[in-house]
């Protein structure tokens, strides 16, 4: 057993009302983002019930940890499945199983230095035309301390935006290029062999996308500020000087600590998290191993 798995497990609190009639438990993380869901068994099929209050919860928390979980690759993708078709796990993955298309394995620590997602926030994919719905994260080994991943709630930034700066963003669409992510000096180490380089241009390859910067979430009909400074290159309709300065106006108004939740995992932990109205960062500060297996939900077209 590593230091992690020996750690105490979150539990549900005794006057946590159980606000589903799955049973399911829900203990929000904060008011503005994330929710702890005890109760669930995620290696068994589940009921129409359990089904609707897990869907229910991610759109009221937009992040939910489950705890406890001891998942087959095939169970996971099953689980995974709830939430919409996979994507083929074609973008990251460098230690792809090839019986599972559909699942990146992010292995790193360990003598691997984390590359993926390190001094990034991002919104899985959102470089592409239709971004991803939403990602499903298990862990499979954490090291004792450090690796946390951060979210930020979309919600929670437009809301707190003043009225004039919703109004001078209404309708304003952004460039958002996947090369500015994986592109820059931090990640140089991935391109140096043959294979890297061949992914370099892949990535240099594909076409920018263009999303609306205020998203309003289709089930939910909530808007949210929808840029991130991994994949969001420009504001689109005004001068690069403008759009620089406003861009870095609402990264760092993105990263104010009320709109966020902080994650430490352990080895069984779940995380699902909605793309279209969240944004993450994987804390790059571990060497032990740290072991993810991550599936990517297809998304549509934000509007
Ligand atoms: C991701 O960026 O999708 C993975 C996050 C993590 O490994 O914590």
């Amino acid at each position: 057993m590593t230091a992690a798995s020996s750690a105490a497990s979150p539990t549900a609190p005794i006057d946590a009302p159980p606000h589903f009639c799955s049973g399911l438990v829900v203990r929000p993380t904060t008011p503005a983002i994330g929710a702890d869901l005890f109760g669930v068994d995620l290696s068994k099929p589940l009921s129409a019930d359990e089904k609707q209050d897990i869907l229910d919860a991610l759109h009221t928390h937009q992040v939910v940890f489950f705890h406890d979980q001891t998942l087959t690759n095939a169970e996971l993708s099953a689980f995974s499945r709830l939430f919409g078709e996979p994507q083929p796990a074609n973008e990251s993955s460098f230690d792809k199983d090839e019986a599972f298309p559909e699942i990146d394995v992010l292995a790193f620590g360990g003598g691997r230095r984390p590359y993926n997602t390190q001094e990034l926030w991002h919104s899985d994919f959102s470089g592409r035309a239709m971004p991803t719905m939403g990602s499903v994260l298990y862990c499979l080994e954490a090291p004792s301390a450090g690796g946390d991943t951060i979210w930020a709630s979309g919600y929670a930034a437009y809301d707190a935006l003043s009225d004039k700066m919703k109004a001078y963003l209404e309708g304003m669409q952004a460039e958002h290029r996947t090369i500015k992510a994986f592109g820059d000096d931090i990640r140089s180490n991935l391109w140096k062999d043959e294979k890297g380089r061949k992914r370099l241009q892949e990535l240099q390859a594909l076409p920018p996308a263009e999303h609306p910067v205020v998203r309003t979430h289709p089930v939910t009909g909530r808007k949210a500020l929808f840029i991130n400074e991994g994949f969001t290159e420009r504001l689109l309709g005004v001068s690069r000087k403008e759009s620089d300065a406003v861009l870095g106006y609402l990264f760092e108004h993105t990263r104010v600590p009320e709109f966020q939740v902080r994650f430490r995992w352990r080895k069984g932990d779940l995380a699902v998290w909605d793309n279209r109205v969240t944004q993450h960062y994987a804390v790059s500060d571990y060497t032990e191993r740290r072991v993810m297996h991550r599936i990517t939900i297809r998304g549509d077209r934000p509007f």
